[in-house]
């Protein structure tokens, strides 16, 4: 369960970059990010984040660095009702339902230069704070193994083996519920 108390993204983290959601001209930056970030056989096509960022830049959320005015990391999804988790969302975004209850989570990318200084924490902090207030109930993802923890650290419980089968690899389907009394989409 996400907890509105862990939603504090650390002040040298707000100073350093600016949250806000993707633009259109922002793509090449965000293709070449996820290139670096995942090998070729998990990297999102430069098709598919193209279709990703033109039908949902308002679940596209960057992080810019202020001085250079570049992307230095980003976390995207799609809204769906939905609610396990499944392939085709990471090529089809004409799945996304904009008023869909539950969000999967297709993509972190934080540059190298930029690791491990709290910025992918607080993408997903401000990421699920954004998604609660518009009542969404449930973020979905899946990850491999080595990242399991570090996603429990960021609210999500492991819902074991996922029907992914991404990459040839095995993953993990993670789940965080939102805390929503009330739908109040739309
Ligand atoms: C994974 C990734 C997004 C982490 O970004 P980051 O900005 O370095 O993360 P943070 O500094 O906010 O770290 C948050 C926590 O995650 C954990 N963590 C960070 N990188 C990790 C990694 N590569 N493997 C396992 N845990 C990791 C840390 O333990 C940290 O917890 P701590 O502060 O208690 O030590 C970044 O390394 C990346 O883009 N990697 C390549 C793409 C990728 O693997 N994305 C996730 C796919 S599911």
């Amino acid at each position: 369960m996400y907890e509105k108390s862990e939603n504090i993204a650390d002040k040298a983290i707000l100073e350093k970059f600016e949250f806000r959601n993707i633009k259109q001209e922002e793509a090449g930056q965000a293709i070449i990010i996820e290139q670096i970030c995942f090998p070729p056989h998990e990297a999102c096509s430069e098709q598919n984040m193209k279709d990703r960022i033109s039908t949902a830049p308002e679940l596209f959320l960057v992080a810019v660095d202020k001085k250079t005015g570049k992307i230095a990391g980003f976390l995207n999804g799609l809204a769906t009702d939905e609610s396990v988790f499944r392939d085709a969302f990471f090529t089809d975004a004409s799945l996304y339902n904009s008023d869909g209850k539950n969000i999967m989570l297709l993509g972190l990318d934080v540059l190298p230069e930029y690791r491990r200084q709290g910025l992918g924490r607080s993408l997903v902090f401000q990421y699920l704070q954004r998604e609660r207030e518009k009542g969404r109930h449930t973020v979905l993802l899946t990850c491999l193994k080595e990242k399991v923890k570090m996603y429990e650290k960021f609210g999500f419980m492991d819902q074991g083996i996922a029907n992914s089968t991404w990459g040839g690899e095995e993953w993990h389907e993670m789940g965080c519920t939102l805390q929503v009394e009330e739908q109040k989409i739309g």
